[in-house]
């Protein structure tokens, strides 16, 4: 068993979640933001890879009061569990995602992780060990089903979104497009790693949604199971 997995991401209109430099930008607007913590809200843990955190050093956290006590009276955290992918622990300790605001933080490693920097992370942090090289996405999902996570955002990056798409590990997504173009062929995108060749099997959608939000557009996305993929 596994959580349900949402995924939610910011792109331009031309399929860019950031710049050329890997540095965060401003795609959305107020009205996004809102939907945006709701979402984080409402869900059990939220997920980013190690690359989103060395670069947008985000906090994942709840921002209205309004929905943190909301969730302080259905008897949870303020904050969704917070879970960072990253075989090696290459964290930084002050991270805001480690640092900012109270609840639970989940860092998940592999087998090649130092010892000595395990150690370290473990005074700072649930670190649960998920495969050798690379954290096995399968694996760690199932240990977070069985720490009582019913329900699973993923906020990026494109690397390890492409990871959850090719092993099927995405049940819906919300994309947000943005009315900018930022170009580059080196920009990250919301599914960057290897990608599929030209038989596939591609991953497939069914739109649930399109509406107007700020001055683009979101959609809602929710994969077919994956004997209806192709
Ligand atoms: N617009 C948006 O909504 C949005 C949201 C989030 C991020 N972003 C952007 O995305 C960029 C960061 O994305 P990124 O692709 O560089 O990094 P990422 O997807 O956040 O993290 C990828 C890293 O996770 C680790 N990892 C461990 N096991 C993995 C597995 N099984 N599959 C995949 N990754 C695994 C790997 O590093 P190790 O080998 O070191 O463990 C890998 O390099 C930034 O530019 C950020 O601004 C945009």
């Amino acid at each position: 068993m596994r959580p349900h997995v949402t995924v939610n991401i910011a792109m331009s209109a031309d399929g860019k979640i950031s710049t050329k430099e890997r540095r965060q930008v401003k795609i959305s607007g107020n009205a996004d933001f809102v939907r945006v913590d709701q979402l984080k809200a409402g869900c059990d843990a939220i997920m980013v890879g190690i690359g989103t955190v060395m670069a947008d050093d985000p906090s994942l956290t709840v921002k209205s009061e309004v929905l943190q006590r909301a969730r302080v009276s259905r008897g949870q955290d303020e904050n969704p569990i917070r879970v960072v992918i990253d075989s090696r622990g290459r964290i930084p300790v002050n991270a805001a995602v480690l640092c900012r605001g109270p609840g639970e933080r989940v860092i998940c490693c592999a087998e090649i992780i130092d010892p000595e920097v395990l150690q370290s992370l473990e005074s700072c942090a649930t670190v649960i060990i998920a495969g050798k090289e690379e954290v096995d996405l399968d694996g760690l999902l199932c240990q977070l089903y069985v720490m009582g996570v019913r329900n699973l955002m993923v906020e990026g990056g494109g690397t390890l979104l492409w990871s959850m798409f090719r092993m099927g590990l995405v049940d819906e997504m919300f994309q947000y497009i943005g009315n900018m173009v930022i170009g580059g062929s080196k920009s990250p995108t919301p599914a960057d790693g290897e990608g599929f060749c030209l038989t596939g099997p591609f991953v497939k959608m069914d739109l649930v949604e399109c509406v107007p939000i700020d001055e683009g557009v979101l959609l809602h996305w929710r994969m077919r199971p994956p004997c209806q993929v192709a």
